[in-house]
């Protein structure tokens, strides 16, 4: 059995901050941010209505009305989520109370970035093995309470929202593959220490030192590397043509990124759908969250061949490749 993909969700906060909104924060401008990232807007949760958990709901609760199933079904939830804003219960289980699945099992993963690429090959897994039928597997992230934000290099990049997707066990599907990776070793380049700070980033109070950490350009040369040559693998590896591939589903990370992966793959940069204009950095949310959107404007139909990437804190990166 694989797990097939019958159902999509996503979910962004409705604050919308603009480049020309940090603009007044720190000392950027639109001109500098949109060339160097491509991002023009990011949406930023509340953190009352609006957090990892609840945005997380949202994203499940549309992904089950798009596959046209009831909450009851869904036998297994995994979430990935590096800014959860419960440290227990897991994020999954406050999505089950919302989807009303009890009894189903439920936990998250922590792979940074790539957490809902772990979190769909676990679901797979899961799936392959037998211990699952229909499945729930979700990114939600609230960033910006971990970002610096007088910090002009990380600012900048990123946003809040959730993503969500319902994978159903079927038979006669291609099966999914993928390849997982982590160098802790070239790790110092980014990390994060765990939230200690109250307050929003408006408020007096925030504690500066438990923000996030990045060498911008260190990263940038580790996903310009690592990621072509990841696919690269993977197609090797599995044995498909990465000409005959639809599309190329990138972690959100910066425009310039996902422009140097596709010169380095020779592939059109019109299979590599971007919505990072509209959402910045949504790290474990990007993909699903795109997915959907493609889903919806009429790219992703069954059939599509798609490959999806992401990449991040740890350093770890993966890739899959599966049929829509
Ligand atoms: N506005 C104006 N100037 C800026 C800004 C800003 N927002 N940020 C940095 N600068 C300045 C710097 O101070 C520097 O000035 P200097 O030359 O006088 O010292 C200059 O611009 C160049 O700075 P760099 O950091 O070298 O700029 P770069 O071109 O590398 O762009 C960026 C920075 C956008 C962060 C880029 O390195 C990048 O995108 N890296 C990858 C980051 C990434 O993808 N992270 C996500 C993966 S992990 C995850 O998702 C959690």
């Amino acid at each position: 059995m694989t797990g097939r993909i019958v159902g999509l969700g996503s979910y962004l906060p409705p604050r919308l901050l603009t480049n020309d909104d940090l603009s007044k924060m720190v000392e950027t401008n639109d001109e500098w941010i949109t060339e160097r990232t491509g991002i023009k807007q990011r949406h930023v949760a509340d953190g009352i209505e609006d957090k990892a958990s609840t945005m997380a709901c949202k994203a499940a609760l549309q992904a089950i009305e798009d596959a046209g199933i009831d909450g009851s079904e869904v036998d297994l939830i995994v979430a990935a989520s590096t800014t959860p804003d419960v440290v227990f219960p897991s994020v999954a289980c406050c999505v089950q109370r919302a989807i009303g699945a009890d009894g189903c099992a439920c936990f998250d993963v922590n792979s940074a970035c790539p957490g809902w690429v772990a979190a769909y090959n676990t679901v797979q897994s899961f799936i392959e093995s037998g211990n699952s039928k229909c499945a729930l597997v979700i990114g939600a992230e609230m960033l910006t309470n971990y970002v610096d934000w007088e910090d002009r290099g990380t600012c900048i990049l990123f946003g809040d929202g959730a993503g969500a997707a319902v994978l159903k066990a079927v038979e006669d599907h291609p099966k999914n593959k993928f390849i997982m990776k982590a160098s802790a070793e070239r790790g110092d380049c980014l990390h994060c220490e765990n939230m200690k700070q109250p307050k929003r980033f408006e408020e007096e109070g925030f504690i500066k030192s438990t923000n996030m950490f990045m060498a911008g350009r260190e990263v940038f040369k580790f996903v310009v590397t690592e990621i072509p040559a990841l696919i690269n693998e993977l197609a090797e590896k599995y044995g498909f043509d990465i000409n005959e591939v639809d599309y190329f589903v990138l972690h959100q990370a910066n425009q310039r990124i996902i422009e140097a992966v596709a010169k380095r793959l020779n592939q059109p940069l019109v299979k590599f759908p971007m919505n990072i204009m509209n959402t910045g950095n949504t790290s474990t949310a990007s993909i699903p969250i795109l997915l959907k959107e493609m889903k919806d404007d009429g790219r992703l139909t069954p059939g599509k061949k798609i490959v999806f990437s992401s990449f991040g804190g740890g350093l770890t990166w993966g890739a899959d490749y599966m049929v829509y």
